[in-house]
């Protein structure tokens, strides 16, 4: 039997829920709609960001891109997106990290109208994520990652979790939500970081162990608890000697931790596809709040 949590599969369950729920928009005259803005010429956003429309399309989901040029002020992508948080076409922004140089990534997050901040990075989402509120938005690789520990059968009330990095994005919203009241939640969770003084013996003790800090390869097996559940979030470019080019790994160092892990994500195929059905859900619920 495979210990593999195929990511795939579960996003094609949240993308059916979401499919409804277009439906029912549908009837209603309102077809949800999602912006994109994206700065530069980033090439992993570039491939980011056409997955999500293509996904979008899919479901039903007006989409749009905004492409800016790399010299684009902060000012005037604020401007730009004053102009969508007015445009009742779209019921969910999302400015794709990382934006260049110069521009402060925070400032611009938390200008987007949280009412359709379908990233959760706007600092009231952020608050009440912390808070346990339940009319925000979670932040779609966090949420994805969660979704995916229930939807596998994974154990969440009282499971030992680290989270390896403490980014913004992933790390901290991530422990925000684990260590909620509630049957999806309830964890008690370690956050290890570039600081913490020994990494492995925390990674030893943890039922679920979560790799999210963007280093290639990093979790070694005998960092890993036999038996554990093993999350990748990492997406790396490395050099590929044998081609002379790059080639992705995650954060865990999958051939060798596999056997000995519980169960665990495949990279690629494991978060990647629950982040986007996140932010397809993320959608629906910002033009089903805005039209209520
Ligand atoms: N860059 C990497 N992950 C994300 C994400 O979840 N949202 C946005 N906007 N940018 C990202």
């Amino acid at each position: 039997m495979t210990n593999l949590i195929d990511g795939r599969a579960f996003a094609r369950e949240v993308h059916v829920e979401t499919s409804v729920r277009v439906s029912n928009l549908l009837q209603r005259g309102i077809r949800p709609g999602l912006l994109f803005i994206r700065v530069g010429e980033d090439p992993a956003s570039q491939v980011y960001v056409g997955m999500k429309e293509r996904k979008a399309a899919e479901l039903g989901i007006h989409s749009e891109t905004r492409v800016l040029p790399s010299t684009t002020s902060e000012p005037e992508l604020l401007a730009l997106l004053d102009e969508a948080n007015q445009d009742p076409r779209w019921h969910g922004i999302l400015v794709q990290a990382p934006v260049p140089a110069g521009i402060e990534a925070t400032r611009v997050f938390a200008h987007v109208d949280p009412r359709k901040d379908v990233d959760g990075f706007h600092p009231l989402n952020a608050g009440r994520l912390l808070l346990g509120e339940l009319g925000g938005f979670i932040p779609c690789t966090p949420g994805g990652v969660q979704e995916l520990l229930f939807r596998s059968g994974t154990t969440l009330s009282g499971a030992e979790v680290v989270i390896l990095g403490r980014g913004n994005i992933v790390g901290k919203p991530l422990a925000s939500l684990l260590i909620q009241r509630g049957t999806r939640a309830n964890c008690t969770v370690t956050i290890v970081h570039s600081a913490t003084r020994d990494i492995r013996a925390h990674c030893q003790r943890a039922d679920i162990l979560i790799a999210a800090m963007g280093s290639p390869e990093f979790v070694r097996k005998d960092m890993v608890k036999p038996g554990a559940v093993v999350i990748d979030v990492g997406v790396n470019r490395i050099p590929d000697p044998s081609t002379g080019g790059t080639r992705l790994v995650g954060d865990v160092a999958f051939a060798e931790v596999q056997p000995i892990a519980g169960k665990i994500t495949p990279n690629p195929g494991g978060v990647g596809p629950m982040t986007i059905a996140m932010l397809m859900a993320n959608t629906v619920k910002a033009a089903e709040q805005l039209t209520a």
